[in-house]
């Protein structure tokens, strides 16, 4: 594996201006040397987020999120440290010509490691010999070689313990392989999780591999359709949309997303040239699925199966997705069960015009609440309006006020006979502000508080770092006193510091990258005059003395030789006048 130097990292860091690249994202306020934006990381409507040119740094305020510059574009983009160096380099156009550099910011490496060995494995698998029948069924289905290979599709044999025993061979722990959920031990028995199944890789947002779906193709009736990878360490449902990764970049393009119910369905599409697809995971979408949805600031599709299922669907994903103000779209396909089955009988031309007339959700939802209702009947048409009124109650004062003039000439009602019943609507809004999670600061102790500041110095500027050596040189801590001594080693081989190259070195150690992220969102982007630091230094050193003096005097009361005694109490007054 490449590595990328850490000068060069530092080098692409350091002509990027993170209020260029930033400002790119969010719209940005100038605010004496520094820049506030609307934080895209919690639910918010005020600006919290402040962007430091002097540094080169970010924090936010509310939700305590900071870093540098890759810190941003990994939480963003949803990246690996990787990649977030790549996009940073394309946006500047530094010429970067590494084609893989090692991610030290991967937790779970040898999962990783492992799924993507498994991956490999199902895939030469579809192209031997084994593989005819697997590769027939697609081949029936449209999906050709160049599609296969796109998506990585495999194939799990038809036997007990291959992949296992293939495993195994590599020396892969066999409980790490059944924690990931690719083989199971029944007593002293193992066996593959997957066989004679057509294999799909699952990524994360990322674009790792961390589970699979797997479809029979021989027409067994005693079993699932489809059989997924469980839960495991790296793979969570509820924080995945199949093919995400793959479709972000033609989101981006196409200026929308299309969400559908089947992988097949994505793959499908993607196949026919509508890349900006991803598919449900499951049928409603989590809180996160929808965050992810949300980021990407552009349209929702749902065009979700043509069923009950797939009506019901879109009403709860479309309401939850209302609900967190994403612009809501809605496809509901005919004469065919689902897209992959409306491209196979009625063309992808035919497909892409429904896309493109895709209705908007509140359009949809009146139509949707018409169903199962006579509307000639007067106890349905009141119910009917009701549930109008209901849904728009929480959407904005313009369609509100569309909608009232539509229903009111619609159904020869007095439109101000509907806006009293809007108003007669509990006054909590479905579309209220989403909870704004604050992390509650915690409170400092005088100590705590002057070792942040100590901390925060020392990583923006090298002369504190002299100070700290002569005069400190210590922390009561482990986690102070392992940051210190990283940011003293850091000092020593570059020669110098600054916050936002310290920043990405330390991303390396999970624990003193949260550590470092408290402090920058404790310090405001200031750092103390030397003669306030010498108070923190003073600070510390007292409270280590007074440790010092509880520590003796423990000591002091357990010593039975009267002449050591003597020794400790002499020791003990000399710190006592000290203080
Ligand atoms: P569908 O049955 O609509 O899948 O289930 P599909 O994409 O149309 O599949 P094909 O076309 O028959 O191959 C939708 C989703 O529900 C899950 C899968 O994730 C599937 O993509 N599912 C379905 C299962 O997990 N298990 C099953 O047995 C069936
Ligand atoms: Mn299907």
């Amino acid at each position: 594996m490449a590595y990328i130097k850490d000068e060069e990292i530092n080098a692409i860091r350091d002509s990027a201006d993170i209020v260029d690249i930033i400002s790119g994202y969010l719209s940005l306020k100038q605010r004496g040397k520094n820049f506030l934006a609307v934080c895209p990381f919690h639910d918010d409507h005020s600006p919290s987020l402040v962007v430091s040119r002097e540094r080169q740094m970010f924090n936010c305020f509310t939700c305590r999120t900071g870093g540098n510059v890759f810190t941003f574009i990994m939480k963003y983009e949803n990246v690996s440290f990787v990649e977030a160096v790549k996009i940073v380099a394309d946006k500047i156009g530094y010429n970067l010509n590494i084609t893989d550099i090692n991610d030290y910011t991967t937790k779970n490496k040898e999962d990783y490691e492992i799924m993507e060995f498994t991956k490999k494995f199902y895939l030469n698998n579809i192209f031997t010999e084994q593989g005819i029948k697997a590769r027939k069924y697609l081949q029936e289905r449209g999906i050709d070689e160049a599609i296969i290979r796109e998506f990585n599709i495999g194939l799990s044999l038809d036997s007990k313990d291959t992949l296992y025993k293939l495993l195994n061979n590599k020396k892969y722990n066999i409980d790490k392989i059944s924690d990931l959920g690719l083989v199971n031990k029944v007593g002293l028995d193992i066996y593959d999780v997957f066989s004679n199944r057509i294999m799909i890789p699952i990524e994360d947002l990322k674009g790792q591999v961390v589970g699979f779906t797997g479809r029979i193709f021989n027409g067994e009736t005693d079993t699932a359709k489809y059989m997924n990878t469980k839960e495991t360490e790296i793979f969570k449902k509820g924080q995945i949309l199949f093919n995400y990764h793959n479709a972000r970049k033609s989101i981006r393009e196409e200026k929308c997303a299309i969400v559908v119910e089947g992988n097949m369905d994505a793959i499908k599409l993607s196949a026919s040239g509508i890349k900006n697809v991803v598919a449900l995971m499951g049928v409603a979408l989590s809180k996160e699925q929808i965050d992810v949805l949300k980021k990407l600031k552009v349209p929702i599709i749902l065009m979700l199966d043509n069923d009950s299922a797939g009506l019901d669907a879109t009403v709860k994903n479309g309401d939850l997705l209302d609900a967190s103000d994403c612009d809501v779209r809605v496809v509901r396909l005919t004469d065919a069960k689902d897209p992959d089955e409306y491209i196979r009988t009625k063309g992808v031309d035919a497909l892409k015009d429904n896309i493109n007339h895709a209705l908007k959700y509140i359009d949809f939802k009146l139509e949707y609440l018409k169903t199962n209702k006579n509307l000639n009947n007067m106890e349905d048409l009141i119910t009917y309006i009701k549930e109008v009124i209901s849904s728009i109650n929480s959407e904005d004062d313009l369609t509100k006020e569309l909608v009232i003039s539509k229903i009111s000439k619609d159904y020869e009602i007095d439109a101000e006979i509907l806006k009293q019943e809007l108003n007669k609507m509990p006054e909590q809004k479905i579309k209220e502000k989403p909870e704004i999670k604050v992390i509650e600061k915690p409170k400092l102790s005088k100590y705590q508080n002057a070792v942040s500041k100590i901390l925060y110095s020392m990583m923006c500027d090298s002369t504190y770092i002299t100070v700290y050596k002569n005069r400190l040189g210590f922390f009561k801590e482990k986690k102070e006193r392992m940051l210190a001594s990283e940011i003293v080693y850091y000092n020593t081989v570059h020669n110098n510091i600054n916050i936002a190259d310290f920043i990405t070195y330390i991303m390396r150690d999970e624990d003193l990258s949260a550590f470092v992220n408290e402090i920058i969102s404790e310090n405001n982007n200031t750092v103390v005059s030397l003669d306030e630091f010498n108070s923190c230094v003073d600070v510390v050193l007292n409270i280590l003395k007074k440790d010092r003096i509880v520590e003796l005097k423990m000591k002091i009361k357990q010593e039975l030789d009267v002449n050591k005694k003597l020794e400790l109490i002499a020791k003990l007054t000399e710190l006592k006048k000290e203080v």
